[in-house]
């Protein structure tokens, strides 16, 4: 099975974003503001796009944002690669903390990954929502 992860557009996440996410909002709904500056990584099966995150940088720190792997495709390790691969171009960007909104129910997923939960908890349409980050360790 051919499997890779590439830099895709910002307009090329919405549709994932959209079906995943928020089936039950407008299309414009999961649309950021700062969509054109954020990193985009797609993971796709042969040429199919099943998984899409985007990563905001502001100093040493990157949010990643719209986690989404096409729901007939969860739970078969796509959003593990590229959440990995995500970690590894941040780190070697030298940036110190990854950090993101996490769906609390999706805390226990992010923890494998060594991030850790926040006092920082909200609701938004309904979700209740974590901050959850993870701090490199210097390289030396
Ligand atoms: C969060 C999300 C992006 C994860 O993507 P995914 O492709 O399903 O991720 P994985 O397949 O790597 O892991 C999902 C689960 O399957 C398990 N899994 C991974 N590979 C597996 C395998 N080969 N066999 C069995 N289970 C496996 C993982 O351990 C994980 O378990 P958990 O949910 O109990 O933590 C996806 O669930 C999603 O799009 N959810 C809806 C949107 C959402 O909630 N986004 C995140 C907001 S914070």
């Amino acid at each position: 099975m051919s499997i890779r992860i590439k830099k895709i557009t910002a307009p090329e996440t919405h549709e994932l974003r959209h079906q995943v996410m928020w089936p039950n909002k407008p299309k414009e709904f999961v649309r950021l503001p700062n969509d054109e500056k954020g990193l985009h990584l797609g993971l796709l099966k042969k040429t199919e796009l099943v998984c899409v995150v985007s990563l905001f940088i502001t100093g040493n720190r990157a949010q990643f944002r719209k986690f989404a792997t096409k729901t007939s495709e969860q739970g078969n390790g796509y959003g593990t690669l590229l959440l990995k691969h995500l970690m590894t171009i941040t780190r070697d960007q030298k940036i110190e903390t990854i950090w993101c909104n996490a769906r609390v129910d999706k805390a226990p997923f992010y923890e494998r990954f060594g991030m850790t939960q926040t006092p920082k908890k909200f609701m938004r349409a309904g979700i209740h929502y974590v901050l959850m980050e993870k701090t490199f360790e210097k390289k030396v």
